[in-house]
């Protein structure tokens, strides 16, 4: 079956853009667990590895489950190509070595993910790309610590666990007049709630693992954006180092994003209640959330025991 961008409701797209049935007339995709594939000819073994035509040849490099996932997820995303992995830092990972050389300059929100962090502070680091954190909210900042090296702005919005919000698009343009890429891991809001492509950025990055299985089932990640740097490159790192999505794994969270448009208004409709509710308790100092008006600025209260909330975060 065709997806078409134009015709199809985003809600649609999670059910079943992407799905190609077999001779078999499935109603739901197969989960082709194999390693391998075999040829009908040598000859055919050689046109496929040459990449003279197309085919699988190797899970670690396609996989059709693992196809149909991706698929999807550029779908509602809006991206031309998407790579899964196995996990949400694996697809940090990937889009950075595949994106990136020693030499290269990230300016990243300090409002990131704890191993985040560690992964630009301390591998990244080993690889000789430095980074550079600035307020996430603050566009002075951003373009103060830009260098001609810059290649990446990187962010999460809203962010964890404040819920700071970004401006997207003024923040591609800043990357785009300074010749870097605006990366955006949009595990919080999902392509249900804000498409980061459609605002400008040039990458979105996934954990799967988060809403868009919903469930608590499985581990994974994704990197979506155009053919060139997704498909080709950032595709070429996972082919030779690996950290792929296994096919189990992506039925799972293709039956995720059957369910994510109606998951996530729910998501938003319970969060509201709740941060309603605590909002009125004598014993909150402060609700961070951005969709209540009362919601303040970044700085966490002096409380430590909120501070340990944040922190908890940093696994
Ligand atoms: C915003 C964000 N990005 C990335 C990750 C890493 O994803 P994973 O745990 O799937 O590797 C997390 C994990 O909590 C996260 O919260």
């Amino acid at each position: 079956m065709m997806y078409d961008d134009d015709q199809w409701a985003l809600a649609t797209r999670g059910v079943r853009a992407g799905q190609v049935r077999s001779a078999e007339g499935e109603h739901s995709e197969p989960i082709f667990t194999t390693s391998s594939f075999v040829f009908s000819s040598a000859a055919e073994a050689a046109a496929r590895f040459g990449g003279d035509e197309p085919g699988n040849i190797y899970s670690r490099f396609t996989n059709p489950t693992v196809r149909t996932f991706e698929q999807r997820l550029a779908a509602l995303e809006g991206g031309e190509s998407c790579v899964a992995t196995a996990s949400g830092m694996s697809a940090i990972l990937a889009a950075c070595m595949g994106l990136l050389a020693g030499g290269d300059h990230i300016v990243s929100s300090q409002s990131v993910f704890g191993t985040t962090t560690v992964l630009f502070n301390k591998y990244l680091r080993k690889a000789g790309i430095e980074t550079t954190f600035v307020p996430l909210t603050e566009l002075a900042a951003w373009e103060a610590a830009i260098r001609p090296e810059t290649k990446f702005l990187y962010l999460e919005t809203p962010s964890n666990p404040l819920t700071e919000v970004a401006d997207l698009r003024a923040l591609a343009e800043l990357a785009h007049n300074h010749g870097a890429l605006l990366v955006v891991d949009n595990c919080f809001c999902t392509p249900a709630l804000q498409r980061p492509l459609e605002l400008g950025a040039d990458i979105v990055i996934h954990s799967a693992t988060k809403f868009l299985d919903g469930q608590g089932r499985c581990m994974g990640g994704a990197v979506v954006g155009d053919k060139k740097r997704v498909g080709e490159e950032v595709f070429g790192f996972l082919r030779s180092a690996g950290p792929t999505m296994s096919p189990f794994n992506a039925w799972v969270f293709l039956k995720g994003l059957e369910t994510l448009s109606l998951r996530m208004k729910a998501h938003s409709e319970s969060a509201m209640v709740l941060a309603q509710w605590l909002e009125q308790r004598p014993d909150i100092v402060q609700v961070y959330y951005r969709a209540l008006r009362a919601t303040p600025s970044t700085s966490w209260p002096a409380s430590s025991s909120r501070r340990r909330v944040a922190s908890s975060h940093l696994r």
